[in-house]
């Protein structure tokens, strides 16, 4: 037995994973603030992919023997059906779901593993998890976001020619359709589509292989490692590619936008579903009752919908604000990018859902469109375009014709259709009968049959454009 000297090492509680420099393992509160496992570990498949992918690439260019390799990405198998089992022992001691891997790979495999982070970094490989996961919810946002055109589709086709009141200041401004609002919602979302896939495409550069910052001296290929994880291509320097979270930034960015669009369809649906407006109704399924009002039934669905883009533009306004004044390259605040996004996209996904669901089997009214429709003098303009086009009078001077029009009815306390002739040429001489025709909110909306506007035949057209677009992906 061999007397302790002074060169033998100290049993350390050090990290064993970086801890070769350290004596002592860390204070308590420094592993709490460090620890970013109790979240990373959403990425653990992201993980298992780039590093199975990486070391593919470091067998096929001789840096790692073929069979230490085999053995490594045959092990990362094993440790993600851990995972997804739920029989991973995560520990906040090994600080994130990267090294919680591959201590588990080394245990699994023995030493060959300690091969696998050859020429590579945490810095990249968080990089590259971090689009891979991001990337994904684009493409569940994308698919989400045509669900719910579908369903307004849907209530569009049904409606197509439903005379509603189209406001502008939430007052009473002219009779539109029913199809031609359910399509605006459409128009919108179309766009939330294209900026979810302008993100995808342009945050599409594989960080791998970036290293810690500045690239490595192996003779990696990159190109190998991109390809297999579905990049279009390595991004182009190691110092941004560790060291910009813009992708994050795009998706959060797309998702605000996306999620102010659903909290005006939301509160839409708020006003809609009151006593007061009975445009629509909403189903039970995506209803709540009161414990006190038995009579109620609550719209809490489009409420919370309404709230959601307070935690999704948070989540952008945290990030950028994480982001500002950081140096080149990569700083611990980085790993303060994650929480906020995962939140973001799990709520940007539940609104979708749920905004589908609501769209999907709410009931509008079609007799209380149309009642509304027809008071608040929803044709005025109808009347000041007919003594434009009948009379030949400079548009300004019909526009005061009606105004007095108006008026004349308010104080009559009936709607303009309900002037007689007479009243009516009291104000202009010129009037004759045929005004009445223009009066109606039907003969009102199918005159409106300029490109975009909102006649049912135009609305028909958008419905079949969207469609089609819909049915064909390739389209887009
Ligand atoms: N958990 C870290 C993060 O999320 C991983 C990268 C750590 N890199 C480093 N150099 N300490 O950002």
């Amino acid at each position: 037995m061999t007397k302790p000297g002074a060169s033998d090492p100290k049993p350390s509680s050090a990290n064993t994973m970086w801890g070769g420099r350290f004596a002592d393992g860390p204070d308590a509160i420094m592993e709490a603030i460090n620890a970013s496992i109790g979240f990373d570990q959403r990425m653990a498949r992201q993980d298992i992919d780039g590093s199975r992918a990486h070391a593919a690439m470091l067998a096929a260019t001789g840096i790692v023997e073929t069979s230490d390799v085999e053995a490594i990405r045959e092990g990362l198998l094993t440790v993600l059906s851990e995972i997804e089992g739920g029989s991973f022992g995560f520990s906040a001691a090994l600080e994130d779901i990267h090294m919680n891997v591959e201590s588990r790979l080394t245990e699994i495999v023995g030493p060959a593993a300690g091969r696998l982070h050859t020429a590579r970094s945490r810095n990249d490989q968080v990089a590259t998890d971090f689009k891979l996961w991001v990337r994904d919810q684009i493409d569940a946002a994308v698919s989400g976001l045509e669900a719910l055109q579908r369903a307004l589709l849907g209530q569009a086709e049904a409606g197509s020619d439903w005379v509603m009141p189209g406001f502008t200041h939430l007052q009473t401004a002219q009779p539109v359709t029913w199809g031609h609002h359910m399509m605006a919602y459409v128009e919108m979302l179309g766009r939330d589509v294209s900026r979810m896939r302008d993100a995808r495409a342009r945050m599409n550069e594989a960080p791998l292989g970036a290293a810690a910052l500045a690239g490595t001296s192996f003779p990696i290929d990159r190109d190998m490692t991109a390809e297999a994880l579905g990049f279009d291509r390595p991004a182009a320097n190691s110092l941004d590619a560790v060291s910009d979270r813009d992708f994050a930034l795009d998706f959060l960015s797309a998702a605000s936008i996306c999620a102010m669009h659903l909290s005006r369809l939301a509160e839409e649906l708020v006003i809609w579903s009151s006593a007061q407006f009975r445009f629509v109704t909403l189903s039970d399924r995506f209803s709540t009752g009161s414990s006190i009002m038995p009579q109620k039934k609550n719209p809490d669905a489009a409420e919370l919908i309404r709230a959601k883009i307070g935690r999704i533009f948070g989540a952008n306004v945290a990030l950028m604000t994480v982001m500002k004044g950081l140096p080149l390259t990569y700083s611990k605040d980085m790993q303060e990018d994650k929480e906020q996004v995962f939140d973001a996209a799990d709520n940007l996904m539940l609104a979708l859902a749920a905004m589908e669901g609501m769209v999907r089997d709410m009931q509008a009214n079609r007799d209380a469109l149309r009642e509304a429709a027809a008071t608040g003098f929803s044709t005025a303009t109808d009347l000041a375009d007919w003594l434009v086009r009948v009379l030949d009078l400079p548009f300004r001077e019909a526009h005061h014709i009606t105004g007095s029009l108006v008026k004349l009815a308010e104080d009559k306390g009936c709607d303009l259709p309900d002037l007689s002739l007479t009243d009516m040429q009291s104000v202009h001489g010129g009037i004759t009968d045929a005004v009445f025709e223009v009066l109606g909110v039907e003969n009102s909306v199918r005159s409106r049959v300029s490109y975009g506007g909102t006649a049912p035949e135009r609305v028909r057209e958008q419905i079949a454009r969207w469609r089609a677009i819909l049915d064909n992906p390739t389209s887009r």
